[in-house]
């Protein structure tokens, strides 16, 4: 049995990802591909719990270092409970988000140091990275407006256009520093060009895993 892949989707608030990752399920198994699809924070019955825990809005602030820990904890439940059993079983796992949300989030929003996301991450993870992390970009004013149109806004969505900008650069110099690892999709396009380079990026993975 060959090991499957982990693929994760990231971008700001209201670029599609949700969408995306379920065109992205069809596409994959209509390839003759195992597909899991999960999300960050949660993913698990506890690590759900603990992204409730991140996201309700609260009179208590919540301290930057608190949220970081609460995200690996619950990566740390998600990633040996559910993730890396499926990859191994050579399933492919599609996340919405993973580690490269906290470097953007608690890194670029947070403003918490690049080094010490790091270093959980090493602890958490060890080795283990995405295989590859599909960026969907789009201008933080365009996916706010759609997240705005979804209803009751969660502690993140409630923070300003200039945390989000902030979040989007840190995505951007994540992907300029690895390229072989990051396909950035601009997410302002239609909905139909967005799926189109999805659909075949995720082709051309799975044939070059095929040839190998
Ligand atoms: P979602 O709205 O895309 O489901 O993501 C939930 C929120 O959690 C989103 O606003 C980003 C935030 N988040 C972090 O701040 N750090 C992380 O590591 C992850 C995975 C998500």
């Amino acid at each position: 049995m060959s090991r499957g892949r982990f693929i994760t989707f990231e971008g700001t608030e209201g670029v599609g990802k949700s969408t995306q990752l379920a065109q992205a399920e069809r596409t994959l198994t209509d390839l003759g591909v195992d597909v899991l699809v999960t999300r960050e924070p949660g993913g698990t019955p506890l690590a759900e719990d603990i992204r409730a825990l991140l996201l309700t809005p609260r009179d208590e602030a919540m301290n930057d270092l608190t949220e970081l820990l609460l995200v690996f904890a619950a990566r740390a439940q998600h990633l040996y409970g559910r993730i890396l059993p499926a990859i191994e079983s050579g399933r492919w796992v599609l996340c919405d988000r993973f580690t490269d949300a906290t470097f953007a989030y608690q890194g670029g929003g947070r403003g918490l140091s690049a080094d010490r996301i790091a270093q959980l991450e090493q602890l958490v993870q060890g080795d283990v990275r995405p295989d590859h992390v599909v960026l969907l970009d789009a201008p933080v004013d365009v996916g706010m407006a759609r997240a705005r149109h979804r209803g009751a806004l969660d502690r993140f969505e409630q923070e300003r256009a200039e945390f989000f900008q902030r979040v989007r650069e840190a995505y951007h110099a994540r992907a300029a520093a690895a390229p072989e690892r990051y396909h950035r999709v601009d997410a302002s396009r239609t909905l139909a060009d967005v799926t189109r380079d999805v659909t075949s990026l995720l082709t051309s993975l799975v044939a070059e895993s095929r040839s190998t």
